[in-house]
């Protein structure tokens, strides 16, 4: 099958996480179509990569593409916290390296089929496991004006949320927005001319808003950190790439605590408050080069942080 999306920020990756030619394992914990680990493989002859997805769809699609690598590559499907948590129940090997790249795909949008995109008519479901949770269609259905306009503007930015979740909630009395074109026609009609005159199509932030809800991503974000956090071997590298302000906030926050006070860098142990002790290894969050942002447009708004876990001591 044709590979769709295009990994980002994969020498940073590489430079933040260090594999060397010796081995290691490392856990894509976030391995779409296999973008990064298929780089990795193939650099780094002797890793091994355990790749993660709660999409069985597009596991399959990475499964056929790193099959090439036999052995070295193995995978989970689920979600990456229940399995960092359950780590003894898998095998108990602990990782020397984790990479998380959040969100969705560039696959999800052209063959989800599950309307994450507002340029194909399909149902709006935009679940990554469309067997748990509350699809989108079900969350334009049942929640309440205020609350749909807080979701819209607390997750999408979106400043015309109160004239958006308006117009939903006028609509859904006659029959309910099932479908992504429907929604997309109806974001335009809310907004003023000028807005849907702008550089970007006015849903955008609506679709973006719900994809997070749909996937509770903020809720699970902190829960993924914790856990992979807590299975990386000591010595260990994580790396995290982050698509949104919401998100990155949250990256940058949760490792400048694990870190401590001081948020110093180099070579000096940083204590962290508990017994595992972290060191940031991104003062700054680390964006594309310029021909990278250039020849991958979804790459601009990605940014990547990285922590490495020095030991698991009482750091005193
Ligand atoms: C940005 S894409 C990863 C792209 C991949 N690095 C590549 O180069 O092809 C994120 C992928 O992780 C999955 N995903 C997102 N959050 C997840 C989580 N918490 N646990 C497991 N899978 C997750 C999504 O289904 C999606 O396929």
């Amino acid at each position: 099958m044709e590979v769709v999306h295009t990994p980002v920020l994969v020498e940073e990756a590489i430079r933040c996480l260090r594999p060397d030619a010796s081995g290691g394992l490392m856990v894509d914990a976030t391995l779409g179509e296999g973008g990064h680990s298929f780089a990795f493989l193939s650099r780094f002859p002797g890793l091994r990569i355990l790749g993660i997805d709660a999409d069985r769809e597009i596991q399959q699609a990475a499964r056929e593409r790193l099959a090439v690598f036999g052995d070295r590559i193995s995978f989970y499907t689920g979600w990456s916290q229940d399995f960092f948590a359950d780590l003894e129940a898998q095998g108990g090997e602990r990782p020397d390296m984790i990479l998380i790249d959040l969100g969705v795909s560039h696959f999800h949008y052209v063959r989800g089929g599950r309307g994450f995109s507002f340029q194909r008519d399909e149902e709006l479901d935009m679940r990554i496991d469309p067997e748990r949770g509350e699809s989108a269609g079900a969350l334009l259905k049942r929640l309440p004006e205020r609350e749909l306009a807080d979701l819209l503007y607390n997750y999408g930015g979106e400043r015309f949320s109160r004239r958006i979740a308006r117009l939903i909630v006028e609509e859904r009395r006659r029959s309910p927005v099932r479908s992504s074109l429907a929604l997309a026609e109806l974001v335009s009609r809310a907004v003023p001319a000028a807005y849907r005159r702008g550089p970007v199509h006015p849903a955008t932030r609506t679709f973006l808003a719900l994809r997070i809800a749909a996937n509770r991503e903020l809720e699970r974000l902190p829960a993924l950190l914790e856990a992979a956090m807590s299975a990386l071997k000591p010595g260990g590298r994580l790396a995290v790439i982050s698509f949104h302000s919401g998100e990155d906030r949250l990256v940058k926050h949760y490792f400048r605590e694990r870190c401590g006070p001081s948020r110093r860098t180099g070579d000096a142990p940083i204590h962290g408050e508990g017994a595992e002790v972290f060191r940031l290894l991104t003062p700054r969050a680390v964006g594309p080069q310029a021909e990278e942002a250039e020849r991958n447009p979804p790459s601009r708004s990605a940014k990547l942080r990285a922590v490495e876990k020095l030991s698991e001591e009482d750091g005193a």
